[in-house]
C-alpha cells in the first residue's frame, strides 16, 4: 500500500503563471486544531509528484503532532521551484497569499529548501506562519529535531541492541544538512563510531574534520555494514528491496516518510530489523514550532507558569518512552512498530481535542 492517498480533508493547488509559482497545501486533518506542518520548496519533476508529495507528509504530520500531544491536525504545504535559486520575495509574497485565504485552518514553518528568511518573508504577506524564533522562543526547529532524533536513536539501540550507551556503535547518517549535522554532534558526543554521506562533498569534509566521521559514498551508505541507520535526507528511502537486503539492526533518522509502502516496514520487522517510526522521533522541531506558534497567539494565557524550555524539553524527552511503548505494542501484537504508531495515532485524533494544551 502506498501511504498518502487516504482522507484528506482539504487539497488546494495553486498557480501564478506571472510571478512563476505553483503551490500545493495539504490538510489532512484539522480535528486536534489547525493543520500544522512546513512548507518544502523542491524541485519536483511533475506536479502531480509535488501533490502527493503534499499528501504523504500532511498525513505523516497527523501522526506526528497528535503522538506529541500537540494541539495542531496535520497538513503541509510544498512549492515547486528551482531549488537552486532563492525564491523572489514577490513569489512568497503570493504563497502568503493563498496561507491567508485558508484562514488559519493551515500554519506553516520552514522545511526541507525553506530556511529562517524564507519564513521571514512569508510572515510579512500572513500570520499563519511560525518557527520564526520572535521574542527568544522557537526559531529554527532542526536542533529540537535533531536531539529528538538522537533520543529515539538511542532507544532503539537501548531496546534492539541491549546496550544503555552508544559507544563504539556503528551509525550512518545520511544527509548532512541542518538536522544531520546537528544529529552527528551528539553521536560523537556519546562516543558513537559514525559514517557520512551526502551528495554536498563539502558537507562530508566538515563532518569528516568536526566529528571525526568516516565519509562513505551516497550510493554506498544503505550498503555499508552498520548497527544503525539514519536517514536525514529525503523520504521514501526503505523500499521492500532495501527493508530485504540492508545489513543494519536498527533504522533511525530524521527523514519524513521514510518507508516507500507499508509493506516496506513489514519486511523490516519480519527480519527483526527494528525500525523508529520517524514521526515518532523527529517530532522536536515541530514541538519548538507550536510552543512558539502557542504563545505568539496568545494561547498560554491559563498556562502561564511554564517556561518555553520546560515545555519544549519535556515534550521532546518524551520521545524515548513514546517510541518504547510503540516497540512494546508492536512486539505482543506481531505488527510492525510503523503500523501500531499509526493506528495509535489515529486514536488520538478520533478521540478529539481536549488534553492537548494540558500537562
Ligand atoms: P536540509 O535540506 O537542511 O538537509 C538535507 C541534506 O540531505 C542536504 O545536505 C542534502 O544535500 C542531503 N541530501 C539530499 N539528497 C541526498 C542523497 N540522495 N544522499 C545523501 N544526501 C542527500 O534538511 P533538514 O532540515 O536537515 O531535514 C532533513 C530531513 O528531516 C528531511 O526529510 C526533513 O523533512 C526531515 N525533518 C526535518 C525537520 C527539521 O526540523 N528540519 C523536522 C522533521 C523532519
Amino acid at each position: 500500500m502506498q501511504f498518502g492517498v487516504s482522507d484528506h480533508e482539504q487539497v488546494v493547488f495553486r498557480r501564478d503563471a506571472e510571478k512563476g509559482v505553483v503551490g500545493v497545501i495539504a490538510l489532512h486533518s484539522t480535528r486536534l486544531g489547525p493543520a500544522a506542518g512546513g512548507c518544502r520548496r523542491w524541485q519536483y519533476v511533475t506536479e502531480d509528484a509535488a501533490i502527493a508529495d503534499a499528501l504523504r507528509l500532511s498525513e505523516g504530520m497527523t501522526y506526528k503532532n497528535a503522538l506529541a500531544g500537540l494541539p495542531f491536525g496535520g497538513g503541509k504545504s510544498v512549492i515547486m521551484a528551482d531549488q537552486h535559486r532563492r525564491p523572489t520575495s514577490a513569489q512568497l509574497a503570493r504563497f502568503a497569499q493563498w496561507l491567508n485565504d485558508l484562514q488559519g485552518t493551515y500554519i506553516t514553518a520552514e522545511d526541507v529548501g525553506m530556511g529562517l528568511d524564507e519564513a521571514r518573508a512569508l510572515a510579512r504577506g500572513t500570520p499563519f506562519v511560525s518557527g520564526l524564533g520572535h521574542s527568544g522562543v522557537g526559531g529554527d526547529p532542526s536542533p529540537k529535531t535533531a536531539y529528538g532524533v538522537f533520543l529515539g536513536l538511542k532507544t532503539a539501540v537501548q531496546y534492539g541492541m541491549g546496550l544503555q550507551h552508544l559507544h563504539g556503535v556503528v551509525v550512518g547518517v545520511q544527509g548532512l544538512g541542518s538536522v544531520g549535522m546537528s544529529l552527528c554532534h551528539w553521536l560523537a558526543r556519546a562516543g558513537a563510531r559514525v559514517y557520512v554521506t551526502d551528495i554536498d562533498p563539502q558537507r562530508v569534509r566538515e563532518a569528516e574534520s568536526r566529528f571525526a566521521a568516516v565519509g562513505v559514498a551516497p550510493d554506498e551508505i544503505m550498503r555499508t555494514p552498520m548497527d544503525v541507520f539514519a536517514p536525514c535526507a529525503l523520504g521514501g528511502v526503505i523500499t521492500e528491496e532495501v527493508a530485504a537486503s540492508t545489513p543494519v539492526q536498527i533504522i533511525a533518522g530524521a527523514a519524513n516518510n521514510q518507508l516507500a509502502s507499508s509493506e516496506a516496514g513489514d519486511v523490516l520487522a519480519q527480519r527483526g530489523i527494528l525500525y523508529a517510526p520517524d514521526f515518532v522521533i523527529n517530532a522536536g522541531g515541530v514541538i519548538s514550532v507550536a510552543h512558539e506558534y502557542l504563545t505568539q497567539t496568545g494561547q498560554f494565557a491559563e498556562h502561564a507558569e511554564h517556561s518555553a524550555e520546560q515545555w519544549v524539553g519535556s515534550r521532546v524527552d518524551g520521545i524515548a518512552q513514546r517510541l518504547l511503548d510503540i516497540f512494546e505494542s508492536a512486539k505482543r501484537s506481531g505488527a510492525a512498530p510503523d503500523t501500531v504508531a499509526r493506528a495509535r495515532a489515529m486514536q488520538i485524533v478520533q478521540a478529539g481535542p481536549g488534553q492537548q494544551l494540558a500537562a
